[in-house]
């Protein structure tokens, strides 16, 4: 049971299905898509059964900017994003038209024996973007790949082979990304991972001190600000302080900006609010529109110089689809819609907003315990409450589940209100709140009030918490 939960607070997005899972067998196949039919045998039935027991298995069939349409005439609200993928939007015109572009001239893909002029513009530029002392990029295809390459980048440079990370942290699910998770869920039956890995409290310059003065580690591979965490915010000096201590025990400073760089949280990196100079950064999901697989890993001279240091060893961390056309197309596309809508300067003014809107909204409610983030990422941390009556319910929730209080919310939002959205994969507590950059005034209004009418009906509403139970029993008799 578990399992499915852990997967509903991560993955609350919808893979497109047509009925219920249960129902597979002898159900009428008219409005049934062979495929949706053929992914619950083939692919993953644990997947569609979670979705429909959460009520959230809808058909998406056409998705533009911030709202997704399904084939029973439903709309949806996107404050997902695909996990921080679609900064620019669903379905962005110039990036679509980029792609097509590029697919219609018929120009080199794959052929691995030449110079990707595209692969050097992108890189060009977000060096720029990046600036201090970032000035070369590997691609790769995924976030986790991007995280396995500076594991082996930082080890190459350092000589050493210590990691430090962050508890709550995610980095990936490949074995290398992995061993820097500290949580059992995602750990557990596959090892073993890489040693030598050390997880420390985010935001403790105390625990980072003790550590790399050891001068045990290669590098501390950290988000800036933790997404699945629980969007948790360091304190202003934490970062600047961090960096010195790197410096001073040659410890490489490297951020997974997966989430939280392409102006997800204001600025082009997290970096920049504390005005770092991290030795790499990794960058993914929003970096090609969310249309085609990216990964970029921007690092030093001195960091490039020690893996990729002689003609033998030109080509001796790559992989197959690295720097392919499409995702580098894609991805120029992607940074010119982010330049020309002025999305760095929206995603802060509109992330001040949204927050100063769920205060407005939420004062008062004693399960809300606290509102934060930067730019667009931001979290609703939940508590349990006072009351004796309320507690009494929160308690057998937790009792079922710790992310069952959290997931009721998530489906409540998306049932009720047509808002899709998740709680944070490693903090159960906390909703997750990453709309595209391109949300409208509106929208984000919509939002705040079908969160308000969640949280007022988990305060007042015993059929809230009757409902929620019912569905909890069901999970734990799957
Ligand atoms: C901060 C962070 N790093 C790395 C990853 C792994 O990226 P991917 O799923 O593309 O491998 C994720 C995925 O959610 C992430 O949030």
């Amino acid at each position: 049971m578990k399992q499915y939960l852990n997967s509903a607070a991560t993955c609350a997005h919808s893979a497109a299905y047509l009925e219920r899972s249960t129902n597979l067998v002898g159900m009428a196949t008219t409005a049934v898509d062979t495929g949706v039919l053929s992914y619950a045998t083939y692919v993953n039935p644990q997947w569609v059964r979670l979705l429909d027991l959460l009520e959230m298995n809808v058909e998406y069939q056409r998705c533009l900017g911030s709202e997704l349409f399904t084939s029973d005439g439903r709309r949806i609200l996107d404050f997902l994003s695909g996990y921080c993928v679609h900064n620019i939007g669903h379905n962005h015109p110039a990036v679509i038209s980029a792609l097509r572009d590029e697919l219609e001239s018929c120009g080199p893909a794959m052929i691995q024996s030449h110079v990707p002029a595209l692969a050097g513009r992108l890189a060009e530029r977000l060096c720029r973007l990046a600036g201090g002392k970032l000035a070369k990029v590997f691609f790769g295809s995924s976030g986790s790949e991007g995280v396995e390459a500076a594991i082996k980048f930082s080890r190459a440079h350092t000589g050493r082979t210590g990691l430090l990370y962050a508890r709550r942290a995610f980095h990936g699910l490949t074995c290398g990304a992995l061993s820097l998770m500290d949580d059992s869920f995602w750990r557990a039956g596959f090892g073993p991972l890489l040693p030598e890995t050390t997880a420390i409290p985010f935001n403790d310059l105390a625990a980072v001190e003790e550590q790399i003065a050891t001068r045990r580690y290669a590098a501390f591979i950290c988000e800036p600000i933790q997404a699945e965490g629980g969007i948790n915010l360091p304190s202003a000096d934490y970062w600047p302080r961090v960096q010195a201590l790197c410096y001073r025990y040659g410890t490489l400073l490297v951020l997974d900006e997966v989430q939280t760089g392409m102006h997800r949280t204001g600025p082009f990196l997290a970096a920049h609010l504390y005005n770092l100079e991290p030795d790499m950064v990794i960058l993914a999901k929003a970096l090609s529109g969310g249309l085609v697989p990216v990964s970029a890993v921007l690092m030093t001279d001195e960091v490039y110089s020690s893996v990729y240091s002689s003609l033998r060893r030109a080509i001796v961390h790559t992989s197959t689809f690295s720097e392919n056309g499409l995702a580098m197309r894609a991805g120029l596309a992607t940074l010119d819609v982010l330049e020309s809508e002025q999305l760095g300067v929206r995603s802060t003014e509109c992330g001040d907003q949204l927050r100063q809107m769920l205060h407005d909204a939420l004062a008062g409610y004693e399960m809300v315990k606290s509102i934060r983030g930067e730019g667009m990422l931001s979290g609703i941390e939940f508590r349990a409450p006072h009351q004796l009556r309320l507690r009494i319910a929160y308690e057998a929730f937790m009792k079922i589940h710790p992310a069952m209080f959290g997931q009721i919310m998530v489906m409540r939002l998306f049932r009720d209100h047509g808002i899709l959205t998740q709680i944070c994969g490693n903090n159960f507590n906390v909703l997750k709140a990453a709309p595209p950059l391109v949300a409208t005034e509106v929208q984000l209004q919509e939002f705040v009030d079908a969160v308000r009418n969640v949280v007022e009906l988990a305060h007042s509403s015993t059929s809230f918490w009757s409902e929620a139970l019912g569905m909890a029993r069901r999970i734990v008799n799957l």
